[in-house]
């Protein structure tokens, strides 16, 4: 299975923040945004991941992300050189994902809770024509949302409803099997001019090849679309790695971890890292 991050966009809700800077490269507390939904693909077990980002700002992810190869995973890049939507990433990694199955993550959505990473492995293994996972907000109007009829079955999936449907909302998580290439290059530009995710998703369910998991509420989904919920991304990552000393979306842990470096490979990651602290900490994973 392959990897996508889609860290393009213009970041608008953000100015003046994000106007000269992407905003999956803003600091969420002590990482680069982008480090968080790398770390997910990572725990799920993905290790060939494509880093999709504007042109404009291409070099910058590549000097910062580098070819992977120093966390045991492969990164490539390409652009999206206009926000035309979360679909456009399976065509413009058609050629990327091959013949493989693929799982897409948006470079701005922080996932943390207990296993996890067990459930994502799981999800790859399992292999299902699709999965994607309804998580339970209080404004769901801001995102895709999944309507269920009374035996809790999916039946609708609509982008940024004008009505309440339901509180369940789509995270930006999403595995999909090598149709998914196909289906993205024959929709059609919504009245946004986006090629809409939530069409996708709505695609699969009409082919009844939809699998929806709820996430509940032992698990934190973030996204940072606004300065406000930037800020509490922060704070929320904040609070928790102050009370347990233990860092959530280091790569370099990660790749420990999951066994993709050894221990020396970590150590000479955390050397020029020391200063700030985020280096000791993970020499401190080692003793
Ligand atoms: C996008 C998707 C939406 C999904 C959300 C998750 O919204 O279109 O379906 O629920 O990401 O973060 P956007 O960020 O484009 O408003």
């Amino acid at each position: 299975m392959k990897g996508i991050i889609l860290a393009g966009g213009h970041g608008t809700r953000l100015y003046p923040v994000t106007q000269q800077i992407s905003k999956q490269l803003l600091p969420i507390y002590d990482k680069p945004m982008i480090y968080y939904p790398l770390c997910t693909l990572m725990h799920a077990g993905i290790r060939e991941i494509l880093v999709i980002t504007t042109p404009q700002e291409s070099n910058i992810f590549k000097e910062l992300l580098k070819t992977g190869e120093q966390w045991g995973i492969e990164l490539s890049y390409a652009t999206q050189a206009k926000p035309r939507g979360i679909a456009e990433a399976f065509i413009i990694g058609e050629s990327f994902i091959g013949s493989d199955s693929v799982c897409l993550i948006l470079g701005d959505n922080i996932l943390h809770g207990d296993n996890l990473s067990t459930r994502l492995q799981q999800v790859k293994k399992q292999n299902q024509d699709s999965t994607i996972f309804g998580y339970y907000v209080s404004d769901p109007e801001r995102y895709g949302v999944i309507e269920f009829d009374k035996d809790d079955k999916p039946i609708n999936i609509i982008e940024k409803p004008h009505t309440f449907i339901s509180n369940y909302a789509v995270i930006g998580l999403y595995f999909y099997n090598n149709e998914v290439v196909k289906i993205a290059k024959n929709l059609i530009p919504s009245l946004r001019g986006e090629l809409e995710i939530s069409d996708i998703n709505q695609y699969y369910l009409d082919q009844k090849k939809l699998h929806v998991e709820k996430l509940g509420r032992g698990i934190a989904w973030l996204d940072t679309g606004t300065h406000k919920s930037l800020l509490d991304a922060s704070n929320f990552i904040y609070v928790l790695e102050q009370r347990q000393g233990l860092k959530i979306g280091s790569p370099e842990e990660v790749a420990w971890r999951m066994g993709y470096i050894s221990a020396d490979k970590l150590e000479v990651l955390a050397k020029p890292q020391i200063k700030s602290g985020y280096g000791k900490y993970l020499i401190a994973l080692l003793n």
